[in-house]
């Protein structure tokens, strides 16, 4: 098999429709029809500098608005944009395959954190954050994990409902949505999933129960008589770690990774609350360098901020 190079790009929890979530600026929400109205109403029409804030004059037919981003989202776009930049100078033209590991919407069980109450603007919100990787040069594939029952509307909805309309609008793109992906690409083994082990509760153990978790899945497919994963990607937690195991049978080393997957979304309340109040979050993606069936490098396009209010009170 002829070696080539790859890039294999994965995001993960954007949690779209989240006040804290990824939200393109390009998002676009059904407005209410009044404003149509309104917009020919010889007394009050407005003006065009008011309709061009209002609304896309040329789209007036159906009136639309661009939600106002929240600081955290404004945040999240910088990143998200200087990592798609990233991406393109690194695969410098060769083949780029997409991994969204879940949650790409928000769900119906925290409304306090909902941009709009209407449940249809979750999946316009995750589309325009979707758009942008169809549009990717020298995208081969993307594939979109189902995330939690609570954030993907149940059995996997928004994956289904996002696959199907990015689908209709790229139909040369090779997308589709999986539960749990068993992918070989070139040789290569990638095992991916939206739940997993944890990143683990305190520095010295950070990584040790994703490596234990490995091991019993290597172990597992290797008395299947089968090759286990070279990559294994799990999400869910928001929270970057890694982990490797090597198991020697006769003359050969079996050599298994795993990363956890930082998020594209900020910390609410129920948040800071399951996480015992961490006190830094990591956003980002990553991306992986392949070569013929070896990973030759993991980039980590992430940044992490200190969630504390740093005060001197003299
Ligand atoms: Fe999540
Ligand atoms: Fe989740």
């Amino acid at each position: 098999m002829q070696k080539k190079r790859t890039i294999l790009y994965v995001e993960s929890d954007d949690h779209g429709g989240n006040i804290r979530g990824l939200m393109s600026p390009d998002t676009r929400l059904p407005d209410d029809n009044l404003i149509l109205e309104l917009a020919n109403d010889e007394d009050l029409s407005f003006t065009e500098a008011e309709l061009m804030v209002i609304s896309d004059p040329k789209e007036f037919d159906y009136c639309y608005h661009s939600p106002k981003l929240r600081s955290f989202q404004l945040y999240l776009n910088k990143l998200r944009n200087r990592n798609l930049e990233w991406l393109v100078d690194l695969s410098a033209g060769d083949e780029i395959l997409y991994l969204h590991l879940g949650d790409i919407t928000q769900g119906q069980k925290y409304v306090s954190d909902w941009v709009t109450t209407r449940i249809g603007d979750q999946f316009l919100i995750a589309l325009a954050n979707h758009r942008p990787i169809m549009e990717l040069p020298n995208l081969k594939a993307a594939r979109y994990v189902e995330g939690t029952s609570s954030h993907v509307f149940g059995d996997g909805t928004s994956g289904g409902v996002v696959t199907a309309q990015l689908k209709a609008e790229y139909p040369e793109i090779d997308v589709k949505p999986i539960h749990h992906g068993l992918i070989e690409y070139n040789g290569l083994l990638i095992d991916c999933a939206h739940h997993g082990p944890g990143p683990g509760s305190r520095k010295w153990l950070e990584g040790n129960i994703a490596s234990y978790y490995i091991r019993d899945r290597m172990m597992k497919d290797l008395l299947r008589g089968r090759n286990p994963a070279d990559l294994f990607l799990r999400a869910h937690f928001h929270t970057w770690a890694r982990a490797f195991w090597n198991i020697s049978i006769d003359d050969k080393d079996y050599i298994s990774e795993i990363c956890l997957m930082p998020s594209m979304c900020g910390l609410n309340c129920y948040g800071r609350q399951v996480t015992k109040s961490v006190e830094q979050i990591t956003n980002g993606a990553l991306a992986f360098e392949i070569y013929g069936d070896k990973i030759l490098d993991v980039h980590r396009w992430t940044k992490t901020l200190d969630l504390r209010n740093y005060e001197v009170i003299a």
